[in-house]
């Protein structure tokens, strides 16, 4: 069972998304598991910007081979300005190909990639469930919008909100963060 497990936040120890995603990928491994997981720093180590000559370099076939060969993959997302951090949208600008993770046929778009379980772990400064600032959110609901076009449509998301609201409110965050993450479906290995 192949792991696939990126983390895109530059806040290096203090990231509340990278300690969410490496809980997520601690959980799904049960005892004497087998898990092969491959680790991405996109945050420390960011692909390019997409460019019609970056389409065929060795990365950015190296990148999606890495998406298509994985079972599960675990996204450390944090919001910055109001959506993703470029190094991530980056990530699935490699990864949304058409005929490899997506294909348009006579019945409009077809996601490819349906069979892998995607779980993010999604970190936010404020609150954006109601009011005015649901408007301003375009992490979760890009992230959904692309998982989704490729044929993910039930990723499981691990939110930590309120994260710039005060210590108080970040640790609360977390730790109800992590233990939802402790409600996962662990990886059950076949005998
Ligand atoms: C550069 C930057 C931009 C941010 N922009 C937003 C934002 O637009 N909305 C928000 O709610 N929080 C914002 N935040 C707060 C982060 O979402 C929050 O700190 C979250 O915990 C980030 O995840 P991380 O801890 O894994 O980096 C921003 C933080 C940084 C560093």
């Amino acid at each position: 069972m192949k792991v696939l497990h990126l983390d895109s936040s530059i806040q290096g120890d203090n990231s509340v998304s990278r300690t969410v995603s490496a809980a997520v990928v601690d959980q799904l491994g049960g005892p004497g598991d087998t898990l092969e997981i491959i680790y991405r720093d996109l945050g420390a180590q960011p692909l390019p910007h997409l460019t019609l000559a970056g389409f065929g370099t060795a990365q950015a076939a190296e990148t999606l081979d890495q998406f298509l060969a994985a079972d599960i993959v675990v996204i450390g997302a944090p919001m910055y300005n109001f959506g993703m951090p470029t190094q991530l949208k980056s990530w699935f600008d490699h990864i949304l190909v058409s005929g490899k993770t997506f294909s348009y046929g006579a019945n409009g778009p077809e996601g490819l990639a349906g069979q892998k379980r995607v779980i993010v772990a999604l970190a936010r400064g404020g609150f954006y469930a109601d009011g005015p600032a649901a408007a301003m959110e375009h992490a979760e609901t890009h992230l959904r919008a692309m998982l989704g076009f490729i044929g993910i449509t039930d990723p499981e998301f691990i939110i930590a909100d309120g994260n710039a609201m005060g210590p108080e409110q970040r640790d609360k965050a977390m730790k109800d963060a992590l233990a939802h993450v402790t409600r996962l479906q662990p990886v059950v290995l076949a005998a």
